[in-house]
This record gives C-alpha cells, sequence and structure tokens, in this order.
C-alpha cells in the first residue's frame, strides 16, 4: 500500500553523508518537484521557517514563511451544527516572503525554468546548516555569468534568516537585481484533500505601516480577527566596485530594493540580504521596531558571523544527536535529512508547539498535534531535554483553555484539544477531532517519560503534576464502572489512533494509556513534597479522596482479550466486523480516506495507522513477547498505512517479535517517507511525527532501547544489511554513545557521572572512559543477505 513515488536518481541527487541536494540540471526535474525540493530544502530554527523556493522566487509552487504560532482566525461554517462544536478555526499564515532575489540581465529576466544553464548543484548542507546553490548561465545575448547563494535561517538569532548572494559575470554586462519582500496571497490548493489547510480568501494582514530607507525596507501589519501584529523587514550591504544606482520603494505587496549596475567582466557583486520577522499580540509599533532592531544586530554582526554561529550551533546538535549507520551510505544520507528536521522543527520552539509538517508547509493548518508527545518527545528527551521540558511546559500553558473545553463538554478536569495553535480546539470534525480524548494520556505519558530520562523533578512538581491531576479527573469523569462488565472502568464513545474506526467503545490503546494517566496522576501526589503539594492543592482544589478513586478506576480498567482469536481487540466492537476487502481495492485508491466515505471504513476492519500495536509499543512492560506477536500478525495485515504515524511503529515491534525483514522495510518507508515521497504529498511539508518515528525506529526498534521503568533498557537487534549503528543518548544529564555491530555492542559514557544500564537481562554500571562491551546473548544477526528472506520461520511473507 506504500510505494515510494520519487526515488531520486542518484546521478542527479547523489549519495552525501552530510548533505542533500542535486548535482547537476535537469529541467523536467525542476517541473516536476518544484513541490517537493521547496519541503526538502526548507529552512527553519522552530520559530521561523522558508520554504525552499528558488532564490528568484521562480518557478514556485508553494512559496512559504512561517512563524510559529502566527495565525488567523475564521469562522467554520457547518452545514449542521451541534452543542459543543468549535466555532473558530485556525490557519497557520503566509507571512511576506523576503528570499526573491530577481536578476535582469541586459533587459532578459533569469529564471531556471527558460535559462540555458551550463552548470548547476544545490544542496542543503546538514553540517553547516545552509542551502546552497551554484549556477552559470547563458544569456540569450551569449554572456556567461554564475552566480552562488548561501541561504540561512539563523539558529542563533531565531527572528533572522540572510542570505549571501554572489555573482561573476564573465562578460560585461547590465544587471538590474530586485530584492523584494513580497505579500502573496496563498495559491489555491489543486486538490481535495482534508488535510490541507483551508485557503484564506483575499488578503488577510492589513498593513499598519512601513517605510523604505536606503537598502532597508519594513513593514507593518495586523492580521484581520486574531489581532497580531507582524513586523518584518529587509536589509542589504551591497559590495561591488562598479557605480550602482538604488532605488527602495514601498510597493502594493510589499516593498522592493532595486540595483543598477553596469559591471565589468570578472568582477564580482556580492549582496547579503538579512531578513527579520517579529509577531506578537503587542502594539504593531513594537513588532516593526522589533523587526528594525534585529536587522540593525544582525548587519552588525554580518553574514560571516552568523555563518560561523549557525556552523557551531549545528555542530552541537550533531553531537548529541547523530545516528551513525555503517554499511549502506544511502540510508546513512537519509537518517542525517531527517534528523537535521527534527532539530528545525524544535531548536528555538520554545513558547511554541511543533505542528504537524513543523515550518515547512501549510498543511494540516500549522496545528499541533499528538504528534509531539508521542513521535517527536522521545527524541527531544534523549538528545535536547531543554527543548523537550519547553514543548511540554507549552502544553501546561494551555491548561486554562483544556479546563474551559473540559466544562464545555460537561467534564471535570481539563481536556487538551486533538487539533490547535492558541489552544483551543479547532478540529471541525470530532470523529476524528474531539473524540481522540487520548490526547490527554499521550500528554500524561510524554510528560513522565521526560521526567524519567531527564530526571527533571522539579518540573513534575511545578507543572507536570497538575496537568495529571486535571487530566485523571477527566477520565474518571468521562468513563465508568459497569455493572454489565463486572464493574470494569469503560470509556465509550472515543476514537483511538487510528482514525478509520471513530465513536468505538472501549478503544483498547485508549483505556490502557487512561489507566496509566491514572496511575501516575496518583503516584505523582504521593511523592511531591508537602510544599508542592500544598501548591498543587492550591491550584487545583485537589480533594484527599481523589488520588484513591483514580487508583480505583485504573486497577478496574477494562481491558479486554478475546480468548478465541488470542488478541487485544482495538475496541468492542472491531472482532464483529467485516474485514475490508483489500483485494479489490485498487492501488490507487489509497489512501483510503480520499476515496471512500468514512462511514464504510468505520464498518470495517481496516487501520489507518498503528493502534493497538503503538500501546503495545508505549506500554510495553505490560505484554508478553508472545501476545506481541499475535497482535502483530493480526493487525498487521489490516493496516493501510494511510497515515505517516504508522510503519514507524510497526518496525518498532516487528523488530521486538524478531520479524527482521519487516522491521527493516517498515523501517525503510518510514526513514524515506519524505525524501522517496512515498505518501505523494511531501510537496505540503514534511512528516515530522514519522521523522521522529524513524528515530524510534532506530533507538527503540535496532537498538532495543526500552524505559519507562526508571531503567534504561536495551536489547540490540542490528539489520543484517548495516555492519554497524551508533546512537547517543542523553539520560539524567549524562551522555553515552551505543555502538552495535554483529559481534557485541559498545557502550561509551561520554559525559557525566557513572550510570547503570541494563544490556538484555545483564546490568552494566557505566564509568566514564571505561567502555564496556557486551555480546549478544542471541546471535543477532541471523543469517541472511542484504534485502533477502524473512529471518523467522514464522514471519509473515505478505509486503506493504
Ligand atoms: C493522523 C493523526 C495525526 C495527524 C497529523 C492524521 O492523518 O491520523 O494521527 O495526528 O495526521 O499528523
Amino acid at each position: 500500500m506504500l510505494r515510494p513515488r520519487l526515488t531520486p536518481p542518484r546521478d542527479i541527487f547523489p549519495v552525501d553523508p552530510w548533505g542533500v541536494g542535486a548535482a547537476r540540471f535537469d529541467r523536467d526535474l525542476l517541473q516536476a518537484y518544484t513541490g517537493q525540493a521547496e519541503t526538502m530544502f526548507a529552512l527553519s530554527n522552530g520559530y521561523l521557517g522558508i520554504r525552499g523556493t528558488m532564490d528568484e522566487g521562480q518557478p514556485v509552487e508553494e512559496p512559504g514563511t512561517y512563524l510559529n504560532g502566527f495565525y488567523e482566525t475564521r469562522p467554520i461554517t457547518y452545514g449542521e451544527s451541534a452543542y459543543g462544536f468549535p466555532d473558530t478555526g485556525q490557519s497557520m499564515l503566509v507571512c511576506p516572503d523576503g528570499t526573491p532575489i530577481r536578476l535582469t540581465v541586459d533587459d532578459e529576466i533569469f529564471n531556471l525554468a527558460t535559462a540555458e544553464v551550463l552548470e548547476f548543484s544545490r544542496r542543503l548542507d546538514l553540517a553547516k546548516g545552509v542551502l546552497t546553490r551554484n549556477t552559470t548561465w547563458r544569456t540569450q545575448r551569449g554572456r556567461r555569468l554564475t552566480l552562488k547563494t548561501t541561504r540561512l535561517v539563523s539558529l542563533d538569532m531565531k527572528h533572522v534568516a540572510a542570505i549571501h548572494w554572489e555573482l561573476v559575470p564573465e562578460d560585461d554586462v547590465d544587471l538590474v537585481i530586485s530584492s523584494e519582500i513580497v505579500e502573496r496571497a496563498p495559491l489555491p490548493l489543486e486538490d481535495f484533500d482534508p488535510r490541507l489547510a483551508e485557503t484564506p480568501e483575499g488578503s488577510i494582514l492589513c498593513t499598519t505601516g512601513g517605510s523604505v530607507d536606503g537598502l532597508r525596507a519594513v513593514l507593518g501589519f495586523v492580521t484581520c480577527r486574531s489581532r497580531l501584529a507582524l513586523g518584518c523587514a529587509m536589509d542589504h550591504v551591497l559590495e561591488t566596485s562598479s557605480p550602482c544606482e538604488t532605488v527602495a520603494e514601498r510597493k502594493e505587496t510589499g516593498a522592493a530594493v532595486t540595483m543598477r549596475i553596469a559591471e565589468r567582466a570578472g568582477v564580482p557583486i556580492r549582496l547579503t540580504k538579512f531578513m527579520a520577522y517579529h509577531y506578537g499580540l503587542e502594539d504593531g509599533d513594537d513588532m516593526v521596531a522589533a523587526a528594525r532592531a534585529s536587522l540593525d544586530k544582525a548587519v552588525a554582526r554580518g553574514f560571516p558571523a552568523l555563518l560561523a554561529r549557525q556552523e557551531e550551533n549545528v555542530a552541537q546538535f550533531w553531537a548529541g544527536a547523530d545516528v551513525e549507520v555503517e554499511g549502506d551510505p544511502a540510508i546513512q544520507q537519509v537518517i542525517r535529512w531527517n534528523l537535521f528536521q527534527l532539530m528545525q522543527a524544535s531548536f528555538r520552539v520554545h513558547g511554541h508547539g511543533i505542528g504537524a509538517r513543523g515550518l515547512t508547509g501549510r498543511s494540516y493548518e500549522g496545528h499541533y498535534f499528538w504528534d509531539t508527545e508521542i513521535y517527536v518527545l522521545p527524541f527531544l528527551n534523549y538528545t535536547a531535554p531543554d527543548t523537550a521540558r519547553a514543548v511540554l511546559k507549552f502544553r501546561y500553558d494551555m491548561l486554562p483553555q483544556a479546563r474551559a473545553r473540559a466544562r464545555e463538554l460537561g467534564h471535570r478536569g481539563a481536556t487538551f484539544p486533538w487539533r490547535t495553535i492558541n489552544g483551543n480546539e479547532a478540529s471541525a470534525y470530532y470523529a476524528a477531532g474531539t473524540a481522540q480524548y487520548h490526547i490527554n494520556a499521550d500528554i500524561a505519558y510524554a510528560l513522565n517519560r521526560y521526567v524519567e530520562v531527564s530526571g527533571d523533578d522539579e518540573f513534575l512538581a511545578r507543572y507536570g503534576a497538575e496537568i495529571l491531576v486535571e487530566t485523571a479527573r477527566f477520565w474518571l469523569d468521562l468513563g465508568f464502572f459497569s455493572a454489565r462488565r463486572e464493574g470494569r472502568f469503560c470509556i465509550n464513545a472515543v476514537t483511538g489512533p487510528d482514525e478509520y474506526n471513530a465513536v468505538v467503545d472501549n478503544n483498547y490503546f485508549t483505556n490502557l494509556m487512561a489507566q496509566e494517566n491514572l496511575r501516575l496522576a496518583a503516584k505523582a501526589v504521593l511523592t511531591l513534597d508537602k510544599d508542592a503539594r500544598a501548591a498543587l492543592v492550591e491550584r487545583t482544589g485537589l480533594a484527599p479522596e481523589e488520588p484513591a478513586a483514580w487508583s480505583e478506576a485504573a486497577d478496574r480498567m477494562y481491558l479486554p482479550y478475546d480468548e478465541r482469536l488470542g488478541v487485544h481487540p482495538q475496541d468492542d466492537s472491531f472482532l464483529d466486523k467485516e474485514v475490508w476487502d483489500f483485494e479489490n481495492t485498487p492501488e490507487e485508491n489509497y489512501p483510503l480516506l480520499l476515496n471512500y466515505h468514512p462511514l464504510n471504513l468505520y464498518r470495517s476492519q481496516v487501520i489507518k495507522q498503528a493502534d493497538t500495536l503503538l500501546a503495545m509499543f508505549l506500554m510495553n512492560g505490560h505484554f508478553a513477547d508472545a501476545e506481541k506477536k499475535r497482535d502483530f500478525d493480526y493487525y498487521d495485515p489490516i493496516t493501510t498505512h494511510d497515515s505517516s504515524l504508522s510503519v514507524c511503529i510497526q518496525s518498532i515491534i516487528a523488530s521486538e517479535i524478531g520479524y527482521s525483514r519487516k522491521a527493516f522495510d517498515y523501517f525503510n518507508f518510514a526513514a524515506s517517507m519524505d525524501l522517496s515521497d512515498v505518501g505523494g504529498n511531501v510537496k505540503h511539508g514534511a512528516h515530522v511525527a514519522s521523522i521522529g518515528g524513524t528515530w524510534m525506529a532506530l533507538a527503540y526498534g535496532f537498538a532495543g532501547l526500552r524505559d519507562g521503568s526508571g531503567e534504561t533498557r536495551f536489547r540490540p537487534r542490528l539489520p543484517a544489511e548495516w555492519t554497524r549503528l551508533q546512537i547517543p543518548l542523553t539520560i539524567r544529564g549524562r551522555r553515552i554513545r551505543v555502538s552495535i555491530d554483529h559481534e557485541e555492542t559498545v557502550y561509551r559514557l561520554e559525559a557525566g557521572d557513572a550510570l547503570e544500564i541494563i544490556h538484555e537481562d545483564e546490568t552494566v554500571q557505566l564509568t566514564p572512559a571505561v567502555p564496556e562491551a557486551r555480546r549478544p546473548t542471541t546471535k543477532m544477526a541471523p543469517d541472511r543477505k542484504a534485502g533477502s528472506g524473512a529471518v523467522d520461520p514464522a514471519e509473515p511473507d505478505d509486503s506493504t
């Protein structure tokens, strides 16, 4: 069901350990993959994101400059509304695009779509954190010019992006360089696809002011409804030895600085363009002033200094996050691009959430989902605990809206929105939105894992406990002790992670995760010291009898098991449904959500994404190996993976139960989801959850990492195709590096005090400078040639 659409031709996109890019020009590819390339080459720091559009602003499919949390609201209109349906949608906005630097040579406009290109390369440099492009072309009059550009979105100065542009003409030429910042109306989306953003009608940014001065232009806007003020600005430093005539103009859709130069052959022209973006609820003038101030600072620092800091920041990221794979350079490249995306989505995210596409595209309207807590947090916990804390703190800051939403729905406690930017529920389709109450337990689970891995008990005391209390209250109120089920605690009318089975009773995932949520809340209250507990009581009105009630609901949680099939039913009715007719479903009908009415899906055994299997991974210790295998065998063939959140989880469980071929295939799908455009929609943005899941499949799948019981365990299972896997992990302030080959696993403590880990079932004390090598107790790499058959004779042979 999943097929790579674009396997990049290797002569154009070479294997490169620290870069992704095109080594030569191919006009057909340029045209066919404009949108994909805009995502692949997008730059972001977690606050400011810019799609990888061409420097000239054309050819272009979907230009995008985004600021995390900068959004507009719109009324949601329902054909038939009902009580509690959200009435206000939220959409991440496209900010004025500051990237275009248009070039006219002897009256001919340079556009890659039509130019005669003699040499070309474009590369996202994963080690330096920049996008570079080198182009030599011949004009219609036969003049040759070489243009080299370097673009960065600063990790150091989160409001700033910069482009270094250098042109060397080989002949005397008359040039016009027009550097712009332009507000473009969002392009209408061509396809029917509910996952895409609604295109707002008309202009949503109202101009509040602007000025041009020398080589600088500053613009001020305010959104019409959300009343967010935006200040954006550009400035330039031009180096040329020839006379230059410059004009800066305010235009209806932005501003342009035009430079006219008659340049001599061989003399370079260097232009550095700095851009700054600020937004906030504050006064518009303040945002404009802030943009000016950021520009002043960036110009004073200069491009070389920005570049040097960028490299330092990226190097620091890689020191704690690089996953090295030996034996397959192509997958190494893909893994690094994935990890780089996680860095780009989160580096300066403090005070915001992480959108489903990061800041690489408008799909899903820039909304924050459970994707962050379940798929991205594990990576952040082990590589950037401060960022993990910030992301969880951002959730904490949504508690007032979550409490209000619970009250609106008639419940106690708090219920977090399924999708949101500003903390309010923005999902218009309750069956696959509000009903996904599991997000509450996902947040509780994630914060507990963060505290365990980081040792940040202060976070639990100050913020986490309050989330746990409010979500536990919510679960207790949502479910009930059912007399028909021997007094078991049941939770009805919910949707689990699998959106192809909506509004069901006793979704196994939801019940299991709610049980954990209730237990964590009761435990947190008990373990807090006196002062922290008093503060918690003060903030939540916690009554002494509440924790015992949560524990009781947890202990009596209904978690069914089907004796006949020997599997955990996904929900009460799932196993009674007819299995979807996969055989007669044409390939082009996937994803099914685009081709079948939801009811057709809801009445069948067909799964969009890992659900019970995800529960098995998250609550690993709860299940015996044989149970995992039976559930995998049952659910895997009926899972379409129509969501990108699925295959990474399937890979982890397959690894765990010894289905090494499946584990490897699913891993490759997850890892290449975007670069091979598996879902066919990468042009709308990178799939951040799948990218986080790719790291999870490496760490939890192949390295066999398990946490959650206060211990750090490893049970490595290196794919036969690889010769080594090396992964750094930060655990309670220590950094370890786990290096796995087919003979042994070596654990090195690189920073911090001694640490205890568990290799297979042996406790190992790690001390500084003393690597600990352990051989596998069972042979890890079964006798299997790369890409060949199954390992476990029982491994099913159907491929996805
Ligand atoms: C998935 C959800 C996910 C959302 C955003 C949907 O297709 O079913 O689980 O949260 O995409 O990534």
